[in-house]
């Protein structure tokens, strides 16, 4: 209901009627691409069901940096995980992904997990992030991202060269998670 409620008042910024299912949030956090990860971004996490997958499946040590720009998601989010030194939770714009991690001295990110509505923002901002992901992604850095069509994979490409993608249909709607890979 509160995520309804939310979407009702900014519905460009939350690009989703309902949050996504436990599928689509296992298909967007594979334990693969975890086991290793000293770091992990999210953007975009909303009510955080991939933020429970990462966290319970990251490995000791490894830091989790959240990026939201609902106040009420955010401060839940961040209430949730108050206790854990382990994860960060903002009231930030992924815009600023590059700036915010070069603050908390972090240079290099394992893997980025984004839930953001990517086919509702104005293309600059899409390329602004997506240029901001590339930058702070390590040499075998993964960048994985649902959308709910294919309809804007080529600015996906564009930055990252060859995207692959799987489908995800027991969410509602049924989804794409698009596997970007920084390229040497
Ligand atoms: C489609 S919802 C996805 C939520 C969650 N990851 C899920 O799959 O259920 C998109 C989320 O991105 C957040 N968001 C939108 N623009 C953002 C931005 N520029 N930076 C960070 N978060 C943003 C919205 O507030 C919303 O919570």
């Amino acid at each position: 209901m509160q995520f309804i409620v939310e979407f009702m008042k900014q519905p460009k910024e939350i690009g989703a009627i309902a949050p996504s299912s436990i599928y689509l949030a296992r298909k967007m956090t594979p334990e693969k691409l975890l086991c290793d990860a000293k770091v992990v971004v999210e953007l975009g996490a909303g009510m955080g069901h991939f933020t429970e997958e990462i966290v319970r499946k990251k490995p000791h040590g490894c830091k989790v940096i959240v990026f939201e720009t609902n106040p009420l998601f955010s401060e839940g989010l961040a209430e949730q995980y108050r206790s854990r030194e382990d994860v960060l939770v903002l009231l930030e714009t992924a815009e600023n992904l590059p700036l915010i991690l070069r603050g908390l001295g972090i240079e290099h990110v394992d893997l980025i997990v984004s839930g953001l509505p990517f086919s509702s923002f104005e293309i600059e901002k899409a390329n602004t992030i997506l240029n901001g992901v590339h930058e702070v992604l390590n040499a075998n850095g993964t960048f994985l991202a649902f959308q709910y069509s294919k309809y804007r994979k080529k600015i996906f490409e564009r930055v990252f060269g060859s995207v692959t993608h799987e489908r995800e249909l027991r969410n509602l709607p049924p989804a794409y998670v698009l596997e970007c890979r920084k390229e040497l």
